[in-house]
């Protein structure tokens, strides 16, 4: 559609000059003006020439009569002036032919507008925090995060996956403290990341009520900074520790890491998702100093109650925090410590920041600093946030345990698929692998049927559905393209054959991919991909449904419609492979 746009933008350009004398409207002035009117009896593509009358000095209707008298193009079967629109129509069968013959010719490029080549794009997603549950709240920043990879590698980047492991801080004190009181290597060796959670949790409610006792007796007004904890002062006597090199908390450190990675793993491979980086927030421990230093040298720092900081007044945001008052360093420290280090590294195009909205102030705040600091990449940094999860109506939380670990909600969404296969597919090992390949898939396409700042309310039952909009609907209908293909043993060419409606309606939606590819990237959301594959399979189904294809007995018209089958089938693997789906051929 994309071309055939440009097409008519360029014809456009020279019935303008013949029209009405040259200079007057640039291809791509018109290009922006064409729209794609909602309801077909108008045509497929219109000009609204009320946007004309200011360059042209002449009423709508007039210019779009004007035009329609100069233009022809075979593409076209009718051009033709309504009232102050110039409209379109498209021909069937020559514009199918050519759509089905782009995608032949592109195969798994079709789409990708090729706008990379030769940039880099880095970008920093999922980064769970190491010791702490692996939840449905990170499933937005992993998945989103993924796919816009997927998207940039698409259109030719150069892409670096960075998984910004939380591997330091305060809490590991927490969890060295709470090891050496309860835990032990064999226990944290067989129960994994779980027991390394159960220990912080442990620690956590330990310190809280030994705060409680400590302000028993002070009255509430006056307990603000009261609070004390034996084994809070421990935990920050053994992070220091850490911090100084000991050798005993770093061994135990270093454990703590790998047994939570190795979780991780497990749910990244299902995902098929891999990073190019590891490095965490500990990479940057000896890389924050020059920076600190640095905004001290600019005059940047301020000292505020002890604490250094960067007043962002002036940008109507609240200070940003580089050092506490004991010196030590914080989130944003370690970012601009990690953005300096990976401008240097990879000389980015781009770097792409996913996490949840709730960051979105922190984003503002260090790109700011970065800006003030004089780095002239600043404007390269991109945060990309995300709204939140629920769970069938109830928010996630932590500490009442309202929480779904993502490796419990893709188990869950497997099982239950495995159920309803198991019943058409005997053989255990490939039902097993269609489960694994639809369960997960189905938690994915939910999740990113929406405009990512949205609130998700996550409902199991919704998402697995295979009818309706879901990942195993969409999953089915390229299942379906395969069947057929495979039956008919012939991917067909397009013919002169005469089509109707349904057809052309296939073969629009086809030839829509490259526009759509374009504005996910440009909005860095992956929904408007999902919602893509939604509109494609719908128009497929529609089709599947009208016409008899491998059973067609005019044998032009057969050929034609397998070969709208055969792009369907290659635009279906490709979309869906952006948003991290996988595309098994039987389901
Ligand atoms: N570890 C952080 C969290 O779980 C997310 C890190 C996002 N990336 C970054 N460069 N700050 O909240």
């Amino acid at each position: 559609m994309l071309t055939l746009k440009k097409k008519t933008a360029l014809l456009l350009e020279e019935a303008v000059k013949g029209a009405f004398g040259e200079g007057l409207l640039s291809a791509d002035e018109i290009f922006e003006m064409l729209e794609y009117p909602p309801d077909r009896s108008m045509g497929d593509i219109a000009l609204p020439c009320f946007r004309l009358s200011k360059s042209l000095r002449k009423a709508p209707p007039m210019i779009a009569s004007a035009l329609a008298e100069s233009l022809s193009c075979e593409e076209f079967s009718e051009i033709n002036a309504m009232g102050g629109y110039l409209n379109f129509r498209i021909s069937p069968t020559a514009f199918a032919s050519r759509v089905v013959s782009d995608i032949r010719a592109a195969g798994d490029k079709y789409g990708s507008p090729m706008c990379g080549e030769g940039k880099c794009v880095v970008l920093d997603y999922s980064s769970p925090n190491v010791a702490k549950p692996f939840h449905i709240g990170h499933l937005g920043t992993t998945v989103i995060g993924h796919s816009l990879k997927l998207l940039h590698e698409f259109a030719g980047y150069k892409c670096v996956g960075i998984n910004y492991l939380g591997d330091w801080g305060t809490q590991f004190g927490k969890l060295i403290v709470a090891y050496k009181k309860w835990g032990d290597k064999a226990t944290i060796e067989a129960g994994g990341v779980d027991e390394l959670v159960k220990l912080y949790v442990k620690i956590n409610n330990a310190i809280k009520a030994e705060e409680e006792e400590s302000l028993q007796g002070i009255p509430e007004a006056e307990r603000a900074g009261k609070a004390k904890s034996a084994l809070a002062d421990e935990s920050r006597a053994e992070f220091r520790k850490l911090e100084d090199g000991d050798e005993e908390n770093l061994a135990l450190w270093r454990n703590f890491v790998s047994v939570s990675l190795e979780e991780y793993e497990k749910t990244y491979k299902l995902l098929g998702i891999s990073f190019d980086s590891y490095l965490g927030e500990s990479f940057y421990t000896d890389k924050m100093p020059a920076q600190v230093e640095k905004l001290r040298n600019m005059g940047l720092l301020e000292i505020d109650d002890g604490a250094s900081i960067v007043n962002l007044d002036k940008w109507n945001m609240p200070v940003c925090l580089i050092l506490k008052r004991d010196g030590t360093t914080l989130y944003p420290t370690r970012d601009i410590a990690a953005a300096v280090y990976r401008h240097g590294e990879y000389n980015f195009d781009k770097a792409i920041y996913v996490t949840s909205a709730a960051q979105s102030l922190h984003f503002a705040q260090w790109f700011k600093v970065v800006e003030l600091m004089g780095y002239d990449w600043y404007d390269k940094l991109v945060h990309v946030p995300y709204g939140t999860v629920s769970i069938n109506g109830a928010k996630l939380a932590t500490r009442t345990g309202n929480v779904i670990l993502l490796r419990d909600l893709f188990d869950e969404a497997i099982k239950r698929v495995y159920e309803i296969t198991k019943e058409k597919h005997p053989d255990e090992r490939e039902c097993t692998e269609i489960a694994e390949k639809v369960g997960v898939g189905a938690v994915i396409f939910y999740y990113l049927s929406n405009n990512r700042i949205r609130d998700i309310n996550f409902v199991m039952e919704e998402a697995l559905s295979f009818d309706g909009n879901t990942g195993p609907y969409v999953q089915y209908t390229y299942a379906r393209t395969c069947s057929i293909l495979e039956k008919a043993g012939c991917e067909g060419e397009m013919t002169d054959a005469p089509l109707t409606e349904v057809e052309f309606e296939l073969a629009k939606t086809l030839s829509v991919f490259p526009e759509r590819i374009k504005s996910a990237l440009a909005d860095y959301e992956p929904s408007t991909v999902t919602r893509y594959i939604l509109d494609l399979a719908a128009a497929f189904n529609r089709f599947y449904h009208d016409c008899k294809i491998a059973a067609c007995e005019d044998e032009k018209l057969r050929s034609s419609r397998l070969a709208l089958t055969a792009a369907t089938r290659q635009v279906l693997k490709t979309a869906l492979g952006l948003i991290c789906l996988q595309t098994p051929e039987k389901i």
